[in-house]
């Protein structure tokens, strides 16, 4: 059975769970992005309705005065809504856009080397391929004994597999070997299918805050904690 395409669920067997190692480098960056440029529909679906909101009041009063006016304003407001739609939208794609980079710049340029002395990231293989990744990073902007768990992601076609649950398992036992007894972690409001393995795994709501971008400020930055 080719386990990289089937839709049943996977035994816990057929994944291997391991240390993260320099011929992975390619493919944990390319799930992580994967991961992360999937998240512009949602975000935008959540953004969107204030924007609907103040253009629809715009529309009304343009179109009391397009009595007197000409009704080509209402057509010609109508095309603006649309251009001012596609821009948010890029808008929202180049702030992802900028966080993935920034994340391959930093933790992720050199794995090896960020998540080593307490840290470190782990790997699902299935049948040879990577397919997930989580990382346990402990560093001078955490308290001693917490960890923050950070790079979640699994490959599109590998989900609702058990994969993720295999990684925090991992991870945890990994954290407990350290002496860690906090796992901090954040997250958005969008990823709904994290926030549910989260909890799921025992973690709860810490802090929630808007979203620091102004465009975004829907979007709700939530922290999560997992007493060990
Ligand atoms: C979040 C993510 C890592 C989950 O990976 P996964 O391997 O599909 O998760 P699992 O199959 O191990 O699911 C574990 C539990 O999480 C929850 N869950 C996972 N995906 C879910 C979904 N799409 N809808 C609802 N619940 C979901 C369920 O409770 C599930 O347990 P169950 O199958 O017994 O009901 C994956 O969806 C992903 O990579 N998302 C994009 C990247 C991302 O958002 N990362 C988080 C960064 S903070």
């Amino acid at each position: 059975m080719d386990m990289l395409t089937t839709t049943s669920p996977l035994k816990p067997r057929d994944v291997f769970i391991r240390p993260y190692k320099d011929s992975d480098h390619t493919q944990c960056r390319e799930i992580f992005t994967e991961g992360m440029q999937q998240l512009a529909n949602p975000i935008m679906t959540l953004v969107y309705p204030r924007y609907v909101k103040i253009a629809s009041i715009i529309l009304v009063l343009i179109s009391a005065a397009s009595f007197r006016w000409s009704p080509w304003i209402v057509g010609l407001y109508l095309i603006l809504c649309v251009v001012m739609t596609a821009l948010l939208y890029i808008d929202i794609y180049i702030e992802l856009m900028k966080f993935i980079s920034g994340c391959l710049n930093s933790d992720l340029l050199d794995i090896s080397e960020t998540y080593k002395d307490g840290s470190k990231v782990f790997v699902a293989e299935v049948q040879g391929q990577v397919v997930g990744m989580v990382g346990l990073l402990q560093g001078p902007h955490l308290k001693p004994g917490v960890g923050e768990l950070q790079r979640m992601s699994v490959s599109r076609t590998m989900r609702r597999k058990g994969i993720a649950k295999l990684l925090c398992k991992e991870l945890v036992i990994f954290a407990k070997q350290q002496n860690i007894n906090k796992i901090v972690l954040s997250t958005t409001g969008v990823q709904t299918a994290a926030i549910k393995l989260y909890k799921k795994i025992g973690f709860q709501l810490s802090d929630t805050f808007p979203y620091p971008q102004k465009i975004l400020e829907e979007l709700p930055y939530e922290c999560y904690e997992l007493e060990l």
